[in-house]
């Protein structure tokens, strides 16, 4: 068999008595919502480095283990800490938490993320709804035998962000007066920032905020046939619109002070769907 279903299949076994309902929303916590679970009715943790193989990440912040629990009514899994492709994890590791939720049962995948800000009438700080995605830049996930059992050879990525959750997310934003942006974001593989010359250009073909992490995990879910969506904060503006060195405790610092209005847009989202 596949390699890669195979490990999928061996870290579900290894997991599925210890999963204590079906999820309907599987939520990937990014950079400043590490503490999200705080808020919600848990009713089981499952560390990652208790799963044989699976994927630990080693940045600062982003420890990882799934939470189960309920946000209202819903029930959630989360992602506290993902690995991204710059540690050094095959771009197929990357995805297998996305991929191994969808087996737990979640329809939805929720992502989330900080980002660089490009479209110039962005400011730290602001949430933007992902309305769709650049990929040329990262590796694709799904490069590789295909994994017929998961989803078709050459899926179609047209609407990879569910439009009915944009329309939900909207309108929770604006029911509870959060004021969201949207646009397209473009991942890079990092760790390095973008160079001026390359915000630039990302400005060009269409992005508004620039990240390292997000459009692979996309494009796994979509492939297997998730329902998406996702909101960036933008945690600083991109190498070149500011006048100071872009670094991770900026980064950090930005994206820490906007979580308490991120959960709560992320909450009342959930509630919606
Ligand atoms: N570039 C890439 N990734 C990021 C940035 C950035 O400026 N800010 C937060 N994540």
């Amino acid at each position: 068999m596949n390699q890669t279903y195979q490990k999928l299949l061996d870290c579900y076994e290894s997991i599925k008595d210890r999963i204590p309902f079906s999820p309907k929303v599987a939520l990937v916590l990014g950079s400043g919502l590490g503490n999200y679970a705080d808020s919600m009715e848990v009713k089981a943790e499952i560390d990652y480095s208790e799963i044989k193989d699976f994927p630990v990440s080693t940045v600062p912040g982003h420890a990882g283990k799934f939470i189960f629990g309920y946000v209202g009514q819903v029930p959630v899994v989360c992602m506290k800490g993902r690995v991204h492709y710059y540690e050094g994890y095959p771009i197929t590791d990357v995805v297998l938490p996305a991929r191994l939720m969808k087996l737990m049962g979640a329809e939805i995948l929720f992502l989330t993320n900080a980002s660089g800000g490009i479209n110039p009438s962005f400011g730290a700080g602001d949430f933007m709804l992902i309305t769709d995605h650049i990929s040329c830049f990262a590796p694709n996930p799904l490069i590789g035998q295909n994994i017929e059992e998961l989803g078709l050879r050459f899926p179609d990525m047209s609407t990879v962000y569910d439009r009915e959750l944009q329309d939900k997310i909207r309108k929770a934003a604006k029911d509870n007066d959060i004021p969201l942006k949207e646009g397209i974001y473009v991942q890079l593989t990092g760790p390095s920032f973008e160079s001026p010359a390359e915000i630039r250009m990302l400005r060009t073909l269409g992005a508004d905020a620039v990240g390292m992490s997000t459009v692979v995990e996309a494009i796994a879910a979509n492939h297997m046939g998730m329902k998406i969506c996702g909101i960036s904060c933008v945690a600083n503006l991109a190498a070149g619109m500011v006048e100071h060195p872009l670094t991770h405790e900026e980064v950090q610092e930005a994206a820490n002070k906007a979580a308490p209005l991120f959960k709560q847009l992320i909450t009342e989202s959930i509630k919606s769907f």
